[in-house]
């Protein structure tokens, strides 16, 4: 029988290669991803992985991808903007999805309490909007609703990558905050794609562990042998006068903060990586003896 045919929009993001990464694993479906990059392709070719352009906010090239790709079931998240870019791009994939006509199910990956947190922060609420506007098209759909990510420690791309002895994050040291890899979301939007009739229509939470940025170093000291300290990477003054969304993010995280269940996400994801686990997934084990020849060896 043939595979369902999966489009993954961009299937080369963070979230979106774990997705690619757990159908596959799956052996359970045919993959189709979106990347600009030709090397990205190549790569993802050499797996399995059909490929296509598409670029965030193009309808056409949504509309390309879907009728590149045929697919029965699509994943999608949108990249983190203003509410109106961010929620924009968001409702013309789900246009498109619906002008495409073929697709059974559709997986948006949301964020947690995009709901609840105040208007202030932006990139929640464009979420939200994104999420009704899902919910009024009439396509089957599930929402993913993943809380902070663990690969935010390691972000070269964000000018955050690991360094030997310390870690940095965007808030304060004693500030408890839930955790997921995306390697769980991944695996999350797979059971979803799985089942879609059991589904529909429901939203899920993606968090697995809660903790400090104290808890997050003496997660990575354990793990590494090498004793780690905990810093933020960005003062918070500079926060408050330029990186307003986000500051507003750590008020909300300060006063109310994600109320993720996370048994109930481990009940998907059993195996759901906790802080340590992750370190140690994402290679730090050596560290100390091999600093210099491992993806630690940055500083
Ligand atoms: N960080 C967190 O803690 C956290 C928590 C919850 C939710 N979120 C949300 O997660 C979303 C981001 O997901 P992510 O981290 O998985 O994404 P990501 O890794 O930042 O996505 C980067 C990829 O997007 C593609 N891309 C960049 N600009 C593009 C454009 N204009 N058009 C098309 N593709 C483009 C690039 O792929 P190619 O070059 O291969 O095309 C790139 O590999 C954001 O909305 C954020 O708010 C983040």
């Amino acid at each position: 029988m043939a595979k369902p045919k999966v489009l993954v929009f961009l299937g080369t993001s963070r979230q979106g290669s774990a997705v690619v990464d757990a159908l596959l694993a799956s052996g359970k479906f045919e993959v189709f991803a979106t990347t600009r990059s030709t090397k990205s392709a190549e790569a993802l070719k050499a797996r399995g992985v059909k490929c296509g352009p598409f670029t965030c906010g193009d309808a056409a090239s949504a509309k390309a991808a879907l009728d590149a790709a045929e697919p029965s079931l699509v994943f999608f998240t949108t990249l983190m903007g203003s509410r109106e870019v961010e929620g924009s791009s968001g409702k013309i994939i789900v246009d498109a999805i619906k002008a495409y006509g073929g697709v059974q199910h559709v997986v948006y990956s949301s964020v947690a309490n995009a709901d609840v947190a105040p208007d202030a922060v932006g990139h929640f609420k464009s979420k939200l909007d994104v999420e009704d506007h899902l919910k009024a098209s009439g396509l089957g759909y599930s929402i993913l609703r993943p809380v902070a990510f663990f690969e935010n420690y390691d972000d070269p791309a964000n000018f955050n990558a690991l360094k030997k002895g310390s870690v940095k994050g965007l808030w304060q040291a004693d500030l408890k905050v839930k955790h997921v890899a995306c390697r769980d979301i991944g695996k999350a939007a797979a059971v979803m794609l799985a089942n879609p009739a059991k589904w529909r229509g429901k939203t899920l939470d993606c968090a697995s562990d809660d903790l400090t940025g104290e808890d997050v170093a003496a997660a990575l000291t354990e793990v590494s042998g090498v004793e780690c300290t905990y810093g933020v990477a960005v003062p918070r003054f500079i926060m408050r006068c330029v990186m307003k969304d986000l500051n507003a993010m750590i008020e909300f995280f300060e006063t109310t903060g994600y109320d993720s269940d996370i048994a109930a996400f481990k009940a998907v994801v059993p195996d759901a990586l906790d802080c340590k686990a992750w370190f140690e997934a994402r290679g730090v084990k050596s560290w100390s003896e091999e600093a210099s020849s491992s993806w630690f060896g940055l500083f």
